[in-house]
């Protein structure tokens, strides 16, 4: 495949104030409560990830996004946010934020603040407002209140799911039901309501002022339901989540991907581009990829994540379609492709890329990882291509915080220590997403490996030493080194957002050449390949005498050296 018709050809200028710095950036992602906790109270915060951020600086990314790091009860680890304009008194202050930013910007990273618009946490004043304020109140309204069904009303209104498992709905002492879509603890804002579209206007330009560069907007395919009397059910369509997409007319679900979600959106855009350079955003909607990129729509948020790349197995094949799809659709909404293996929601790559297709992720973790078993030192073989992989791909990647250590998915957490929602939602049938949010290992000894003076707040394995920034630090051959080689190589090679698939190569073998020479080949099959000409730039594993191992990626090149 050829792609010359983007508009953007020419190498992309990275600098502060240009404003198309994030079409080809990548974004490191802070888990803020796993990052570096500066106080010792086992929490990670906001003056541990200023601390560190001499580490993203030395890694070469050109941005960090953080997780919410606002007032929570951490029903939802912190995604149940009590004050949109506020920090976590444990994680800091806003003075601290203030800093933290200024010292990214000094160091010339971007920063971008994780929005949470679909619900608020149970304790965020507007809801304790609603729940005093009874029925009918203009208070009730900036929420999903309703009456209930059934003789009594002791029915939920609707079979509407909760994502994290059960009805959607919970009844309140008066009788009435209020629609949650994620934790009992996250009621849903309605965003039909003036006041809650004025209120995020506010935020974004709260954070905005404050120097913030971008966001990240949480569930942006499901603010907008359609909430027209009397709501309907959605019925057995035999699936649910963004399945569910699949089995209805476009824009027809009663809660997720509206087409009048858009407008809200479009709204936004005017605010981001008050602002020089504009402010970024990046969509997080778990809908089919055609509809996904009308998020991206430059008039919208410019960018959304790219799920079903983090889906794709480990196949040749598949992967070449999920990428020329991807970059297809994003180029006909004019937006920039992106990429991410890995995040706070799914079981690291390290792990899921070895475990075989059609396994049930959730299975393998409610097994402690032990059916099947990962030979870590296989799965960090296969993730290291992966990345490699995707460092090449024009667009944006988003780096998970851990994995540039090639830190593998801790599964088998004690059931006693999870603090994910979604274990005792669903009954302690689905263990969750903490395996991929224990604490990073800064340094191979201490108490929790540097990470902070005492204890973490989720367990680290034993083996974590080993994968410790300190231990990989200035090591050859180390993961942490092979990052920052390739964001290093990454940004002299750049240039449009375009590839070229090369079609002579073997069965299971990638190739694609992106500009000035630069090739990417990535072996997926179990037997070594010849590797084709052109000098060495970065192997993913030592060459197999000569050739390209299985689960190997090389970067073939120009002639430029790593330094
Ligand atoms: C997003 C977040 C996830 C959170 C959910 C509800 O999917 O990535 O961590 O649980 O939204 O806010």
């Amino acid at each position: 495949m050829t792609d010359r018709t983007t508009t953007h050809d020419s190498p992309p200028d990275l600098s502060s104030r240009d404003p198309d710095w994030w079409r080809q950036a990548v974004v490191y992602q802070v888990y803020p409560r796993s990052f570096a906790d500066a106080d010792g109270d086992g929490l990670g915060d906001i003056r541990g990830i200023t601390q560190r951020l001499t580490h993203l600086a030395a890694l070469g990314v050109d941005a960090l996004w953080l997780s919410p790091f606002y007032p929570s009860e951490l029903a939802d680890g912190g995604y149940d946010v009590a004050d949109h304009r506020d920090v976590d008194p444990r994680l800091g202050t806003l003075d601290d934020f203030d800093t933290m930013v200024a010292e990214a910007h000094r160091l010339g990273l971007k920063v971008i603040a994780d929005i949470v618009p679909n619900h608020t946490s149970r304790q965020h004043r507007w809801f304790e407002e609603a729940l005093r304020a009874g029925p009918g109140s203009p208070a009730r309204d900036r929420y999903v209140f309703r009456d209930g069904r059934g003789q009594h009303g002791e029915l939920p209104p609707t079979d509407w799911q909760s994502v994290f498992g059960g009805s959607a709905w919970r009844r309140v002492p008066d009788g009435q039901w209020y629609l949650h879509l994620f934790a009992p603890e996250q009621p849903d804002l309605n965003w039909q309501n003036e006041e809650v579209r004025a209120d995020f206007r506010t935020t974004l330009r709260f954070w905005s002022d404050r120097g913030v560069d971008g966001f990240r907007v949480d569930v942006a395919h499901a603010l907008v339901k359609d909430l027209d009397e009397p709501l309907r059910d959605l019925g057995d369509i035999g699936a649910t989540g963004e399945d569910a997409l699949l089995r209805v007319p476009p824009g027809s679900h009663p809660y997720y991907d509206r087409d009048e979600v858009h407008e809200v959106y479009r709204d936004w855009r005017k605010i981001f581009d008050a602002y020089t350079p504009p402010r970024t955003a990046v969509a997080e909607a778990w809908v089919p990829g055609d509809r996904r990129v009308l998020y991206a729509r430059p008039d919208e948020l410019g960018q959304a994540f790219n799920f079903e790349y983090l889906r794709a197995g480990w196949d040749a094949g598949e992967l070449r379609q999920v990428i020329t799809e991807s970059l297809r659709t994003a180029r006909a909404a004019g937006a920039s492709a992106t990429w991410v293996l890995s995040n706070h929601d799914v079981v690291r790559h390290t792990s899921r890329l070895m475990l075989p297709s059609g396994t049930d992720d959730n299975a393998w973790l409610l097994s402690d990882g032990r059916a099947p078993a990962v030979d870590a030192a296989a799965g960090l073989r296969r993730a290291r291509a992966a990345t490699l992989l995707m460092l090449a791909l024009p667009g944006s990647a988003y780096v998970y915080q851990g994995e540039e250590l090639g830190l593998p998915e801790v599964a088998d957490l004690p059931t006693e220590v999870l603090q994910d929602p979604i274990w005792e939602q669903t009954g302690r049938v689905r263990k969750g997403r903490d395996g991929c949010r224990v604490p990073l290992p800064w340094t191979t000894g201490g108490p929790s490996y540097g990470f902070g003076a005492g204890a973490a707040w989720l367990p680290q394995p034993d083996d974590f030493a080993a994968y410790a920034v300190e231990a990989q630090d200035g090591v050859e051959g180390s993961t942490l080194e092979l990052y920052r080689s390739a964001l290093r190589l990454r940004r002299k090679l750049l240039q449009g957002e375009s590839l070229t698939w090369a079609e002579d190569v073997p069965a299971g073998v990638l190739r694609f050449d992106r500009s000035d020479g630069w090739q990417c080949v990535t072996n997926l099959s179990d037997r070594p390949v010849a590797l084709p000409a052109g000098e060495v730039l970065l192997c993913s594993a030592p060459l197999d005498d000569g050739r390209l191992g299985p689960d190997t990626t090389v970067w073939l090149g120009p002639g430029l050296s790593v330094g």
